[in-house]
């Protein structure tokens, strides 16, 4: 038995848990009694080490499921294991995503537009897609997505990340509609800035005025966003969905 019993003999998908958000939320969710089929993109021995680490931590197992997102194949493959477990799929964590190098929108292609939306929508739609039908057969589930006050705000500079984003918001409101009769609650967590390599991306500039546009002035360590997402995962969040909750420091 953990000390934090939050989600206690559940079990969670959560994508991009390899680094950043995602591992602040493997951490979290272990810490918590979830078992979770950890999602990266390729397996690393730093990561086999955190795993074993964490599940002998915590006695929960952990399953890493490789595949990239923009590979349909390899996704149905991973959904396949997935399904081969035969344990319950109670939580998704839709984290895994991609930042756009910062530009006008007017100086970028419409290649780059498309490449952020491959991962950031279409391909969260797809792996969305399975493992909701794997929980409308269990009538209940969980799902969080990951947006940002980048798809919600007004800012410059990063169009196809905004709108990737804007477009996961619209995204978990229709799931949230569609699949409330199936038990299955839908919400996302916008954070502002997280202390991620995807954050140390930004220019200085951009990272100093997503700080400066904050009541308390600093960036969120990923912990803090995963306490987040937790809350909407867990049942106590149960009379939630279709919501996006900010987590970003108190912006205007
Ligand atoms: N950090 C922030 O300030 C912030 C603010 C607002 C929203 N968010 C959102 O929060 C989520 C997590 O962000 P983060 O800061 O933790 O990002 P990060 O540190 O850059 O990590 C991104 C994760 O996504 C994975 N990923 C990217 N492309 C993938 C693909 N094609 N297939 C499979 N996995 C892929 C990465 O895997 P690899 O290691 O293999 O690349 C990595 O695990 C994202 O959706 C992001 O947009 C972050």
């Amino acid at each position: 038995m953990t000390m934090n019993a939050m989600l206690n003999g559940k079990n969670a998908i959560v994508t991009g848990a390899n680094r950043g958000i995602g591992l602040a939320v493997l951490r979290l969710f272990a810490a918590s009694g979830c078992n979770v089929w950890a999602c990266c993109r390729k397996p690393s021995e730093a990561f086999t080490q955190e795993v074993a680490q964490l599940q002998e931590k915590h006695s929960v197992w952990i399953e890493p499921v490789y595949f990239d997102l923009q590979n349909s194949e390899e996704m149905k493959s991973a959904v396949k294991l997935i399904r081969e477990k035969k344990e319950k799929v109670d939580i998704l964590v839709n984290n895994a995503g991609i930042e756009q190098k910062g530009s006008l929108f007017q100086m970028t292609s419409t290649e780059v537009f498309r490449q952020i939306f491959e991962v950031n929508v279409f391909a969260q739609i797809e792996f969305s897609r399975y493992i909701t039908n794997l929980m409308m057969r269990n009538r209940s589930g969980s799902v969080v997505n990951l947006i940002s006050v980048a798809g919600l705000d007004m800012t410059g500079g990063y169009m196809a990340y905004s709108a990737s984003k804007a477009a996961m918001a619209s995204v978990t409101k229709t799931m949230a509609a569609e699949l409330c009769s199936y038990g299955i609650r839908v919400n996302g967590v916008a954070p502002g800035i997280a202390q991620t390599d995807m954050a140390m991306s930004l220019t200085e500039q951009a990272r100093e005025n997503t700080k400066a546009a904050s009541l308390m002035q600093r960036i969120a360590d990923p912990e803090e966003i995963a306490t987040v997402i937790r809350f909407l995962a867990s049942d106590d969040a149960s009379y939630m969905t279709g919501q996006i909750v900010r987590a970003d420091g108190g912006m205007a």
